[in-house]
């Protein structure tokens, strides 16, 4: 071993790379994409000009943006045979697995966005990739319910294509809700990057492998399904639900979140980087009172929401810990009162995150970033002589 190896558990200490793409400040709560912040960029703009900004540096003009929108509507058919690939699932099989697997499967149909050796190469595995996971990500939903399969319709937007895709049923004509497209709109940008938190860091290490671009998302998109990561949006809804059918005793669970012998975590709560408020919470728990009261929607759920996190943010161990709400305590909310069923909130966080994941993906290629390999301590048995325990 050359020099010295020291251990950061979870990378708490450790830097992986340099980046241009988000600049996050735990102590003072910022989060900017690009250098602009995320309060003026969920007021002011929509998710594709977003997810532009991050993955090619710059907010588009007018035509930029409608090149950006076409060109990833040359790329919204799925190949037919992907659906021999999610009919082999279980309708239970939760949607982050099968997206994971369907992203994955892409390479299979897609193979010259493998390996991108040049721009226009990268441009259309970008392209591919956010026309493609939309329509996946919501035939997790529908294999679920046994509905039948939805194509893109190229002549609607982005979001809106979302709630087409997810609920247009053929016994009827649907129509989304433009107040829950909006709503989407602003919660896929407020999820869309944030620099290398677990599942950019994996979509980067996978990345940095040369595996295809599907390949590293499917691997995003595993990391990110963890209760501890984009699965805690899930996590938040079963803790309320539980918190609100044993009566609404938000001290019984603060209590259980502080016993050391209780593994029970209040989800949504702490962040690695934000030892202050997460802006992204801030925005969120507004527009959940906005998106609830438009809907007419009288949810207890939120309730208990607010009264959990108003004890948390006075009780002792949590402030002495800096834990604050974070970007999943609201986000299940909204989403439920959309009507987007529990177990597809990290399917959500998912096509939020594609275009950060791309952008940072781009980042690290472009870099010409080496294979990440890191070191270890070696603390197993010297060398011992073989003896067969037979
Ligand atoms: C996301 O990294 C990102 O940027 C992620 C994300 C993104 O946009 O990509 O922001 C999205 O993943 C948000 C986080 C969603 N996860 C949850 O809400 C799950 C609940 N939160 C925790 O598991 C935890 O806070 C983490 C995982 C988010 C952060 O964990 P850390 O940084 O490793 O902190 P830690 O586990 O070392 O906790 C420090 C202390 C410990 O107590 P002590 O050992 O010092 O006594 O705080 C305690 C922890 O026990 N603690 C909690 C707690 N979170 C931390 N105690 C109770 N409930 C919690 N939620």
């Amino acid at each position: 071993l050359t020099g010295v190896i020291t251990i950061d558990p979870g990378y708490k200490n450790s830097g992986s790379c340099k980046s241009e793409i988000t600049f996050l400040d735990g102590e003072l709560g910022i989060l900017r994409y690009r250098g602009y912040s995320i309060e003026d960029l969920a007021e002011k703009a929509g998710f594709l000009e977003v997810s532009y900004l991050l993955i090619f540096g710059e907010l588009p003009t007018a035509q930029q943006l409608e090149q950006f929108e076409n060109d990833i509507k040359k790329h919204t058919l799925v190949n037919e045979e992907m659906k021999n690939i999610i009919d082999g699932f279980p309708k239970t099989a939760h949607p982050m697995g099968v997206l994971s697997a369907l992203t994955s499967a892409l390479t299979a149909f897609n193979p010259k966005a493998v390996n991108v050796e040049n721009e226009k190469e990268m441009y259309e595995a970008i392209c591919k990739t956010m026309a493609k996971f939309l329509v996946i990500a919501t035939w997790t939903y529908r294999k679920s319910m046994g509905y039948p399969l939805n194509y893109y319709d190229n002549t609607k937007g982005y979001v809106e294509n979302f709630m087409q895709l997810m609920f247009q049923l053929p016994t009827g004509p649907y129509k989304a809700n433009p107040i829950i497209v909006d709503a989407l709109d602003k919660l896929f940008i407020l999820h869309a990057d944030h620099e290398q938190n677990c599942s950019t860091s994996t979509v980067r290490m996978v990345g940095s492998s040369h595996a295809g671009l599907f390949a590293s998302i499917s691997a995003g998109v595993s990391a990110l399904w963890g209760p501890l990561h984009g699965g805690a949006n899930q996590a938040v809804l079963e803790m309320l639900e539980e918190i609100n059918k044993d009566g609404g005793d938000t001290d019984k669970f603060l209590a259980k979140a502080k016993d050391k012998n209780d593994p029970f975590r209040l989800m949504g709560f702490g962040h690695r980087v934000y030892k202050n408020f997460d802006p992204r919470a801030k925005i969120i728990k507004k527009a959940a009172n906005e998106v609830l009261e438009t809907l007419g929607v009288d949810d207890p759920i939120l309730e208990i929401a607010k009264k959990l996190e108003a004890a948390a943010l006075e009780d002792e161990y949590f402030k002495s810990r800096n834990l604050y709400p974070n970007v999943d305590f609201y986000s299940g909310i909204i989403y439920r009162a959309l009507g987007i069923p529990t177990d597809m909130f990290t399917v959500m966080f998912a096509i939020g995150r594609l275009p950060g994941w791309i952008a940072q993906w781009k980042e690290m290629r472009e870099n010409k970033e080496p294979i990440g390999r890191p070191r270890q301590i070696y603390t197993g048995h010297p060398l011992r002589e073989f003896k067969s325990n037979k």
